[in-house]
Order: C-alpha cells, then structure tokens, then sequence
C-alpha cells in the first residue's frame, strides 16, 4: 500500500489531511510530539520535528515501507507584535515552522529518492504574501519554507519528486486560538475569495498534489483563496 506520513496529524488541518487520505486509500502515519490517547485509525509516532535525530530515527523505522509522500504540517503560531515577541518565542517558530519541515524533507525524501519518485507538500500560509502585522516572525519562517522548497524541488526533479508549497488562508483550528474574530475576518477580506477556507479546502489541494496528474507542478506556492 502506498503511504503518506504526515507531520501535525493530531492538528486540525493535519488530522483532517489524514482521514481524507485515508479514505483515498493511502496508508497514513502520523507524527506529532503528543500522539492521542483515543487511536484514530492510523499510527501516530511521537517525534519533535526540532529535533533533527528524532526525525531521523522516525524516517529509518520506515526503510521497506511504501512511502508516496510527506505531508509537512507540524506548525505553530504565535501572534505578536515583533515589540513584544520574546526571544524563545523566536526561536520555538524557527524551531517548529522551518527548521522542522527541513529535518522532514532531509530524512523523508532519502525514502522518496530510493523509489525514484514522490510528493512533498510543505505548509507556509497566506499570511506570508499578505504581511499581516502581527505575524513576522511566523510569516518569515513560512517564507523560508516556500524558497526551501523551490530549491529542494530543482534538487530532486531528476528523481520524479515533485515538491509543492501550499499556503491555506485562516482556517478554525487550534492554531487560530488565540486570534479574534475580527483579527481572522480582517485577513479574510484580504483573500480574492472572500469566504473563510475549510480543511476540506486544504484536502483538494493536497489530493491533487498527491495524484499522478500533477506530476509537471513543482517549487509552486498554492495560495488557498488567493492573495
Ligand atoms: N489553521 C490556519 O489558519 C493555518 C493557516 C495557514 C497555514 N497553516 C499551517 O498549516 C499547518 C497545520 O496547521 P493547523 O491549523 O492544523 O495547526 P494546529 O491545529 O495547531 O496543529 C499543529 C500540529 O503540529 C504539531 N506540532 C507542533 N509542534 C510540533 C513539533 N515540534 N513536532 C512535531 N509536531 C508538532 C501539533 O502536535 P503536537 O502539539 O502534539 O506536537 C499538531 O499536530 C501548519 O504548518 C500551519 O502553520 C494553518
């Protein structure tokens, strides 16, 4: 069976991604630091995506397993006026939102370049082409995200990986937490589609990255809703 692993699959975007691939047929493995207690029908490892010997380690117990594609969703947020954005805030958000989806990719696509051939989706968000106040430090490390994976995907064309950023606009999980409904329609009302995105609006993008059919799309920044 072929299979996605797929970072913050206990997330609300993460979790939704897994189910619908699932659904598709796909095996799914899931990694998050905190797995849930109820299983949700599919293995969720604990590994920190900060921790690049973690990462590593996760990725070798998977040699010999059919591994399609890598979901890198693992994030965090953090609200704040750069003013007031403590340090470790700074680098926790580096730590999660860059850094992690690069120990992802380094250890994930090794699984990929043996099969010749495969699908990386990375995560940045709309925030990042918008300059939404508020999120420098998140939008700088998700803009980091999509020139990584521009290169990466020119790195690893020759191998039949193709390698996709996709940027959802607001979407009600337990990252918007901390955000008010004002402050979400506000960056909604920028968005060309001026509807608030549902995961499922994630999903059709994601499915269609990890069809056949998409094959000749890569180092592209999928926003949702379009900036
Ligand atoms: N929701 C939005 O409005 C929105 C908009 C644009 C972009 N995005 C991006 O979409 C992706 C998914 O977001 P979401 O809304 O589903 O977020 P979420 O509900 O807050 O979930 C975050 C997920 O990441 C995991 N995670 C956090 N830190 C981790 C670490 N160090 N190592 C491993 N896993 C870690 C969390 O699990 P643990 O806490 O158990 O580790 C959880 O599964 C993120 O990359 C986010 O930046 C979201």
């Amino acid at each position: 069976m072929e299979c996605v692993v797929i970072s913050g699959a206990t997330g609300g975007i993460g979790s939704h991604l897994a189910l619908r691939a699932l659904e598709s047929g796909y095996g799914v493995i899931g990694l998050s630091r905190r797995p849930p207690e109820k299983d949700p029908g599919y293995p969720i490892h604990a590994v920190d995506v900060t921790d690049g010997a973690a990462v590593a380690a996760f990725y070798r117990s998977l040699r010999g397993r059919r591994v399609w594609a890598l979901i890198n969703a693992a994030g965090a947020a953090s609200m704040n006026l750069l003013l007031t954005t403590p340090s470790a805030t700074m680098s926790r958000l580096v730590g999660v939102n860059l850094l992690g989806a690069m120990h992802c990719c380094a250890e994930g696509a090794k699984l990929l370049v043996r099969r010749k051939g495969g699908r990386i989706i990375n995560f940045s968000s709309i925030v990042t082409a918008l300059g939404t106040p508020g999120e420098s430090v998140y939008a700088a490390c998700k803009a980091g995200v999509e020139v990584f994976s521009r290169c990466l995907a020119a790195e690893l064309s020759f191998f039949n990986i193709t390698v996709n950023t996709v940027a959802p606009p607001p979407i009600d999980t337990p990252m918007l937490a901390g955000l008010t409904r004002e402050q979400i329609d506000k960056i909604v009302q920028r968005q060309i589609i001026k509807r608030q995105a549902v995961p499922e609006d994630v999903w059709n993008t994601v499915s269609f990255l990890l069809d056949e059919k998409s094959a000749m799309l890569t180092g592209e920044v999928l926003h949702i809703g379009g900036i």
